[in-house]
């Protein structure tokens, strides 16, 4: 139905323009979370080169519950403070991490995974789910991969 995908030539600004302005087409005026979550996910599957899972765990009950996402089956549960996705929803702060060996507690849910981002999303001062980028390269992620996460996460806050 839809078909986002930027050029092969795309910078990764242009990337992330473009996957922002998708993300914002398709979820705006739609209030079910659970299809804006699966589109978001099928958006950053086809967007971002490089990745083995991306997806959504969302706040319940003061748990990370797994969310829609594209890649292999994944830890259904999540404690807050623990792995990558709980420290981020736990202290409401994104955490990119260059090599997931070194950080402690990581949850390998894929032992392919090398390198994470996680963004919380935060809702009238509360995260209310994280987004999770996996790759299995060292080091994928900078610091614009970060800006263009967190820039989807604003417009998604009150969508999801
Ligand atoms: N590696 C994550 C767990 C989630 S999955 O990889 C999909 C973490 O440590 O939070």
């Amino acid at each position: 139905m839809y078909d986002f995908r930027p050029g092969a030539e795309a910078s990764k600004a242009d990337i992330y323009e473009q996957l922002v302005s998708a993300a914002d087409a398709l979820t705006e005026g739609e209030s079910d979370a659970v299809a804006n979550m699966a589109n978001v996910a099928a958006l950053l599957g086809d967007f971002l080169p490089d990745l083995n899972w991306a997806g959504f765990y969302r706040m319940v009950e003061g748990e990370l519950v797994l969310g829609p996402f594209v890649g292999r089956p994944a830890c259904i549960r999540i404690a807050l403070g623990t792995g990558v996705c709980g420290v981020a929803a736990e202290r409401g702060e994104t955490q990119l991490v260059e090599d997931v060996h070194e950080f402690p507690g990581h949850i390998a849910c894929d032992a392919e995974t090398r390198s994470e981002l996680v963004v919380p999303v935060i809702r009238d001062g509360s995260v209310v789910s994280v987004i999770d980028l996996d790759s299995p390269n060292l080091a994928r992620f900078d610091e614009e991969d970060r800006a263009g996460i967190e820039r989807l996460a604003e417009i998604l806050a009150a969508r999801i």
